[in-house]
């Protein structure tokens, strides 16, 4: 069997450059040599590529790009057999590549930007296409579209940053007309938890609309939901199936599961399997598929939910996908797929032979 070229893409012009540092470190780590030959390109944080050829470690301590083994890359949408070129003693060498996994997150990485340009090229790529990868990035589009397949989730509001800037009586008027207090404030198209509120007060409302739209060109204003936050991975097969794991459990130890509770403090635990109900579980596997295929996803999703109440009375509400999920090895999505039987190499593996264009 010809070994196949698998491009890594790290980094990215994206608040979720380090999670992507972490995330490629553990494809890097795992990935079937066998099979695979890997060239990695790193996007640095103001959106510059390069090719590196250097150690893993410099990737993992963000210090590849200061390191003496990179050379720009340009990227030719006309060329799918080798789309990436570079200059080498005056000459233009070209890099073939049979599959891009674009090992990023976030704006300008999993919003249909990169997989645009790939689609354009005609190069298979790992993951969503170009239009799902946008929809699922914007939360407002996202919510829409489910909201007529009579999937479950959140009253909310959207405003876009415009009708923000003039904070008119009348909107925070409109949020009290749908809505009780507390509420959650985030921007449509962002992560992290960058920009997102829990606002408990009218007086609260302007300076919590603003944030969120430094984030964004529009503003979701969400009912709270009380409830735990239980997340699924579904895993697109090569031949087209579906697999929606086991459920995995998240609880923030803090108010919300901010920014702080995903990435400084410890105070998160996690549960796999979930504390759930087998039906309950059962039927966010179906709903998320249900989701998955709404959506127009390909490849993988790492689809979020709140479960609101306990025993029989247990509610499922969707909250939001995520269609690059952090992807190191204890990340949830990767848990729950091994949990659900099908391991971390194995997994690349899977993703990888299921790429598209
Ligand atoms: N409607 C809501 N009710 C209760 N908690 C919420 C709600 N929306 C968001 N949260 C909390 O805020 C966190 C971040 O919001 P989320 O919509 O997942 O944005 P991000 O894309 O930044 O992760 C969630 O994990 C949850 O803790
Ligand atoms: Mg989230």
């Amino acid at each position: 069997m010809r070994k196949k070229t698998v491009c890594c893409i790290f980094g990215g012009n994206s608040t979720e450059y380090e999670v992507s540092l972490q995330s490629v470190t553990g494809v890097l780590n795992n990935i079937d040599r066998n099979r695979y030959d890997i060239i990695t390109i790193g996007v640095t944080r103001d959106g510059k590529f390069y090719l590196y050829d250097g150690p893993e470690e410099k990737i993992k301590d963000d210090t590849w790009y200061t390191s003496d083994y990179i050379t720009p890359v340009l990227f030719d949408p006309s060329n799918s057999d080798a789309p990436f070129a570079f200059v080498t003693g005056g000459e233009v060498r070209r890099l073939h590549v049979d599959c891009i996994f674009p090992v990023v997150h976030g704006k300008n990485c999993e919003d249909g930007t990169l997989q645009g340009m790939f689609s354009l090229a005609g190069v298979p790529y790992v993951g969503c296409g170009c239009t799902a990868s946008a929809v699922c990035m914007d939360k407002a589009t996202a919510k829409l579209i489910l909201s007529t397949c009579g999937i479950p989730q959140a009253k909310y509001l959207c405003f876009t940053a415009d009708e923000i800037a003039r904070g008119a009586d009348t909107l925070y008027d409109a949020v009290e007309e749908v809505l009780s207090y507390p509420v959650f404030v985030k921007p449509s198209a962002a992560g992290s938890s960058v920009g997102v509120t829990k606002v408990k007060s009218r007086a609260d409302l302007p300076a919590a609309l603003r944030c969120a739209a430094e984030h964004d060109s529009k503003v979701l204003v969400e009912e709270y939901i009380e409830g735990r936050e239980v997340e699924i991975a579904v895993l697109h097969e090569p031949d087209g199936t579906l697999i929606a794991s086991e459920c995995g459990e998240i609880d923030p130890g803090s108010e919300f599961y901010d920014y702080a509770a995903k990435y400084i403090n410890d105070t998160a635990k996690y549960y796999v399997p979930a504390r759930i109900n087998k039906s309950t579980q059962e039927k966010i596997a179906a709903v998320a598929k249900k989701i998955f295929t709404a959506l127009g996803c390909r490849g993988f999703a790492r689809i979020d939910f709140f479960v609101r109440g306990h025993g029989d009375a247990e509610e499922v509400i969707f909250n939001e996908i995520n269609t690059i999920p952090g992807f190191t090895p204890i990340s949830m999505y990767p848990r729950l797929m091994e949990y659900s039987g099908v391991p971390y190499g194995e997994l690349i593996t899977r993703l990888i032979e299921g790429a598209g264009t």
